[in-house]
């Protein structure tokens, strides 16, 4: 049995829903073999592929990896450009296997400061993918949980002035419908590869009681094993939301 089906079989139960993940350590990994930090980052394509077939095989509804943060134009001008060539060069490539794979495909964050051309290919992939049934596959791509929160806080505002609500009406489900991510369930799992143990501004709200999982192992070294792995600790963990492991027991043999 191959050990996705293993997984499948042991855990179906605890397998998780939603799986979010800061894919962390191409630099190192580059550094590590004196190559170019861009070698890291083409190695870390792999990586992404390699997990995107793990999720379909264990039946993982949707899948969401930080690929750039509105913190990493900071970065080096020119490892910013090359990394918007990789991502425009990686979607060309990979779409149509994606969709082959009934994936579908999408892209958070703010697009408008990305190249003209990047933006036309993120809005055809998402068109081209958008009826796909099986994972649904989030690319959060000049991302910033705090850019989430406050372009839907605006969108609360906006309509405060036009008079369709009340300030004080404001709840909680209102403001969690326009972030980015509104339409799936909240993530189960986290992933930080890389060995930091920081959230860098990700999904600063989705995160709320998501189970956190980090690891030393570099992104690009970042296998189906790694991935089980993570899986295995997810599905050993009692999630109790604010209750007692004796509530959360009973209910569990009910
Ligand atoms: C993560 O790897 C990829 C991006 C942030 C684009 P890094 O590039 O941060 O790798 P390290 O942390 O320098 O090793
Ligand atoms: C977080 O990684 C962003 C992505 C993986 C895209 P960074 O490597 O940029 O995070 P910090 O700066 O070390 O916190
Ligand atoms: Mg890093």
């Amino acid at each position: 049995m191959p050990e996705s089906e293993q997984i499948t079989a042991r855990h179906s139960s605890t397998i998780p829903r939603h799986v979010a993940i800061i894919m962390d350590g191409n630099g190192r990994w580059a550094k590590q073999r004196r190559l170019p930090r861009i070698a890291g980052h083409r190695a870390g394509v792999k990586s992404v592929r390699r997990v995107v077939e793990c999720c379909i095989d264990t039946g993982i509804e949707a899948l969401t990896v930080f690929a750039f943060s509105t913190e990493n134009w900071r970065r080096p001008q020119k490892e910013v450009g090359l990394l918007m060539e990789l991502f425009l060069n990686a979607l060309e490539k990979e779409v149509k296997k994606l969709h082959q794979h009934n994936v579908r495909m999408r892209i958070v964050g703010d697009r408008s400061r990305f190249p003209m051309k990047l933006q036309n290919r993120i809005a055809e992939a998402e068109r081209y993918t958008s009826d796909n049934t099986s994972l649904t596959f989030t690319i959060a791509a000049n991302y910033g949980g705090r850019w989430d929160i406050t372009q839907a806080a605006r969108e609360l505002g906006h309509a405060v002035e036009r008079g369709e609500l009340e300030a004080d009406k404001i709840t909680e489900e209102m403001l969690q419908s326009g972030l980015s991510l509104s339409d799936l369930p909240e993530p189960d799992l986290f992933i930080r590869t890389g060995g930091e143990q920081r959230i860098s501004n990700f999904l600063l709200w989705q995160l709320a009681y998501t189970e956190f999982y980090f690891t030393d192992t570099l992104w690009p070294d970042f296998g189906k094993e790694s991935f089980f792995a993570a899986l295995e600790s997810f599905a050993s963990r009692q999630r109790r939301f604010g209750r007692t492991s004796e509530q959360v027991e009973r209910e569990v043999s009910l």
